[in-house]
């Protein structure tokens, strides 16, 4: 099977989306297409969507409208719609947009270089969107393709089982699958063998990782079993569940070299009447007190969250309670959002939706308060050395990017011939609002 020209990938959403991208990226050039480096030079172009919020969802609308003109102008393109809003909108999105071939869901990418043919042959339009038990392009290897060549991201498990009351990803992913164990091994030594020096596991809920195979302590084993790969430096995962964490995960960050001392564990919301009406099944003590087990066992660890604000029903009193969680357990970083209702989830149709107004100026609260957090931190960093896994090369000569062990971006000047790949001591010089100015010492 093979196609010339060229094709073109646009991605939105979470890094398992950004992985499956990749994973397309593979599979259209396997296909013996070329990557386009703009919609006009495409002969496919694949949008590969998310629907976590509504302002993610209409990304695509607005992308598809768009590509009305190009369809017009070459009747040949074939248009691919890929991801969470294809999964979740069906054929749907081929009714509403005459110009889409491809409905392309969640569970099918690995369909993409057959269903493409056909539609190439047959000019037929298609849909295929059915949840399946054993998802093939769970087992690809598909190498990254961003500005980082020594990090590579690894899938572990897709889906979700949660049904946390606001969100979409169990409807737009299905169940959690998780990968054996052997697979992934068998992936991180290849890609150690190729150069890759930071690999970062993938799964909306890291800390299940094997429940769906009845094995009870599979995340931590996988870790251990990681953690004795050659060439392996660094080891990340996301996202872990506040619910799932508990302090074996804690101790084998702390006994295990080369896991990094960060852990994002999204919290929510600070209010236990929010929380048990998302449907989270912990309480602010519960996440708090983890939190603190992690600190012990991991002194200096960085923490970063996910919060809510104006899920239906939060009142003034429930948003203080996230605003002192804030003060209380204070995140390194947070990713912050406004509540957005998404069609078929429990929250949808909840009373006393918030208006958008008192939204905004929660969210607004929200940002200042984790600003001057953030802020601290830096500072408090500001003169000391840290390891820097160099990443890659920035604009200016001499000038370089990389990660601390707890995820912070550092870019520094190095006039030491470092090379990427290398850990590098940097003394930190200035910490600005998302990142550190450094010097190679
Ligand atoms: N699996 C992860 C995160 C998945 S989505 C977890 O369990 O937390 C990433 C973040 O988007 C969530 O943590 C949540 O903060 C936010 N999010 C999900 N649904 C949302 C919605 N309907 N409105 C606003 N934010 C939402
Ligand atoms: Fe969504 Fe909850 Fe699953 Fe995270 S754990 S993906 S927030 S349902
Ligand atoms: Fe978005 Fe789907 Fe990821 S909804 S956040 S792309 S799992």
């Amino acid at each position: 099977m093979s196609l010339s020209g060229r094709y073109f990938v646009e991605t939105y959403g979470c890094q398992m989306n950004e992985h499956d991208s990749e994973k397309i990226c593979t599979l259209m050039e396997n296909l013996g297409l070329e990557p386009g480096n703009s919609v006009d030079q495409s002969d496919v172009i694949i949008i590969n969507t998310c629907a976590i919020r509504e302002k993610a969802e209409h990304k695509v609308y607005s992308s598809l409208g768009k590509l009305k003109e190009a369809k017009r102008k070459n009747p040949d393109l074939v248009i691919v719609v890929a991801g969470c809003v294809a999964q979740q909108q069906k054929d749907e999105l081929t009714r509403k947009f005459r110009h889409l071939d491809l409905v392309l869901g969640t569970h099918h990418i690995s369909d993409l270089p057959d269903l493409v043919e056909r539609i190439r042959n047959s000019r037929e339009r298609l849909t295929k969107v059915d949840f399946i038990d054993d998802i093939p392009s769970l087992h690809m290897v598909a190498p990254g393709r961003g500005p980082r060549p020594i990090c590579s991201y690894v899938t572990i498990m897709q889906g979700c089982s949660n049904f946390c009351a606001y969100c979409v990803v169990p409807y737009t992913r299905g169940k959690e699958q998780s990968r054996s164990s052997e697979e992934i091994l068998q992936e991180v030594s290849q890609l150690c063998y190729s150069g890759i020096k930071e690999i970062t596991l993938l799964g909306q809920n890291v800390n299940a990782y094997g429940k769906d195979c009845g094995r009870m302590n599979g995340f931590t084993d996988l870790l251990e079993k990681l953690s004795q790969i050659p060439g392996l430096e660094r080891i990340r995962f996301t996202t872990s569940h506040p619910r799932d964490f508990d302090s074996s995960l804690a101790n084998a960050i702390g006994a295990l070299d080369r896991v990094c001392e960060h852990v994002h564990l999204p919290l929510q919301s600070g209010s236990d009447r929010v929380l048990h009406l998302m449907r989270r099944g912990y309480t602010f003590s519960d996440y708090a007190q983890k939190i603190d087990i992690l600190r012990s066992k991991v002194p200096g660890c960085s923490i970063t969250t996910d919060m809510i604000v104006g899920f239906p029903g939060e009142s003034d009193e429930d948003f203080e309670a996230t605003l002192a969680a804030l003060e209380r357990i204070r995140f390194d970083q947070i990713f912050s959002f406004k509540f957005s209702p998404r069609p078929g989830t429990a929250a949808e149709h909840m009373s006393d939706q918030v208006p958008d107004e008192i939204k905004r100026e929660r969210l607004a609260q929200v940002h200042a308060i984790q600003d001057k957090i953030t802020e601290v931190y830096h500072q408090e960093i500001e003169g000391s050395v840290v390891e820097v896994l160099l990443e890659g090369c920035g604009r200016l000569e001499n000038q370089f990017f990389g990660r601390t062990r707890s995820n912070k971006i550092v870019n520094f000047s190095n006039s030491q011939n470092h090379k990427i790949g290398d850990a590098v001591e940097v003394k930190i010089l200035r910490g600005l609002k998302h990142s550190l100015l450094g010097r190679a010492v």
